[in-house]
């Protein structure tokens, strides 16, 4: 198979691709739940190629389908929501949430046909703030995914959308690149400003790990690995889960955290993130007290439109180069110049351009998951496109549940899958404590 072919099937997500039927397996993060109100105006949403609208009827329900009337194509977002259904401006008919043509006013009551017809309308489901859309062709849709902060009642749940301008797996590889993080984000920082007693220093003294990697049955798991003091390893763990969610090594095993990049399409994906409200934070203060320079978390965004892509996009964009600041860059006190952690991922991936050309690049040893994860993924969407071998994880959707990430420092002579185990064994459970 040609490194050419190899990329397109990994990145390319329209109905008939490859990847994007295999992903369309599975339940997709497409909304939160306050972004919708009853007999509100209809949502332009972009899900894995496709141009939809979501609304919320009079009774709650959330209906998501093709924005296409299926009478002659006018488009339902300019529709009426009113009454259980979306109306048509065009000619009048009206859907309701599961797509059903309720009502052909246009045609005689003796030539009305509006039980044959029926609106391109997919699947949805509502748990804890989220709206998820189903966009397989299963009469059964698979039960939604166990992810564990996506479990939280929705008061410990924090939900976080940002768009970004690119694809979706430029956009994942960076939450499994961990040896960027002593540059894009740290590049600046020295070991001794860094806390005495904060794992930072460990990153900071060495900026060139070593790693470990392996499938699991969600995916693929890494960890970076470096000597430390005392017969000590520091140990930065993290995943890969199907077919587009990470968790991210930076911060303690505590954090409840699971993060999805859902293509909108080839060039846009939407950035998920589902963390425990009383997650411990993944950054702490410098010695001197202050956070990392430029290390700003939390997102400034531009108002929201309705256009098909105005929906949770950041001030720091490719059209101001993330309001880049060169005095800051030239003098060290920022790396990258620009402010916010998230802001610098951003830019780094957006600027790759709308899909990174795969050809161009040259893998080095810290990209040894991103070298097996796009094996993981393309082996399982090669194979729903062959015979339909239903992809990890779907009628499965508990693996996912028992999954952290984080970075700790452990005896040298422990095994690295082993310094996990016992990581997870002494982590918090905020579900579990829930439960009893
Ligand atoms: S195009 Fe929608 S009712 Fe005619
Ligand atoms: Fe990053």
């Amino acid at each position: 198979m040609s490194k050419q072919k190899d990329s397109d099937d990994l990145v390319r997500v329209g109905r008939g691709t490859v990847m994007g039927d295999m992903m369309r397996q599975y339940w997709i993060p497409a909304a939160m739940s306050s972004e919708l109100e009853r007999d509100g105006a209809p949502m332009r949403l972009v899900l894995l190629g496709e141009r939809l609208i979501a609304f919320r009827d009079s009774s709650g329900r959330v209906g998501v389908m093709d924005h296409r009337c299926p009478h002659r194509c006018a488009s339902l977002f300019l529709g009426r929501n009113e009454e259980n259904g979306i109306r048509c401006v065009y000619h009048g008919w009206k859907y309701d949430a599961a797509g059903n043509c309720v009502d052909m006013p246009n045609a005689p009551p003796h030539q009305d046909f509006k039980d044959k017809v029926k609106a391109k309308a997919y699947k949805v489901a509502e748990r804890n703030g989220l709206i998820w859309v189903y966009m397989g062709s299963r009469k059964e849709v698979p039960p939604l995914p166990a992810i564990e902060a996506s479990l939280l009642p929705e008061a410990e749940l924090q939900i976080s959308f940002v768009q970004r301008e690119c694809n979706w797996l430029q956009a994942l590889e960076g939450d499994i690149d961990t040896s960027h993080f002593g540059f894009l984000h740290t590049g600046s920082v020295q070991p001794d400003d860094a806390a005495p007693d904060s794992l930072l220093r460990w990153t900071l003294t060495n900026r060139a790990p070593e790693y470990h990697v392996t499938d699991t049955g969600y995916g693929t798991m890494y960890c970076a690995y470096r000597p430390a003091e005392a017969g000590q390893t520091y140990w930065r763990f993290a995943n890969f889960l199907f077919p587009f969610w990470t968790q991210t090594p930076q911060g303690p095993f505590d954090r409840v955290n699971t993060r999805a990049w859902v293509p909108m399409d080839d060039t846009h994906t939407m950035f998920v993130s589902l963390s425990w409200r009383s997650s411990p934070p993944s950054l702490r203060p410098l010695k001197n007290g202050q956070m990392i320079p430029g290390s700003r978390l939390g997102f400034d965004y531009l108002p929201n439109t309705t256009d098909w892509y105005g929906r949770w996009r950041l001030m720091q964009n490719p059209s101001n180069d993330w309001m880049i600041d060169r005095a800051a860059q030239k003098s060290g006190e920022n790396y990258t110049g620009i402010a916010s952690i998230h802001g610098q991922d951003q830019a780094v991936t957006e600027r790759m351009g709308g899909i990174t050309d795969h050809g161009f690049e040259n893998l080095g040893p810290s990209d040894i998951m991103i070298a097996r994860t796009r094996r993981r993924l393309l082996r399982a969407a090669r194979a729903f496109a062959k015979d339909e071998t239903i992809p990890p994880c779907v009628d499965d959707p508990g693996v996912y549940t028992a999954v952290r990430s984080g970075d700790f420092l452990a005896d040298a002579k422990i095994a690295w899958r082993d310094a996990y185990e016992m990581q997870m064994r002494a982590a918090v459970r905020p579900l579990a404590q829930a439960a009893e």
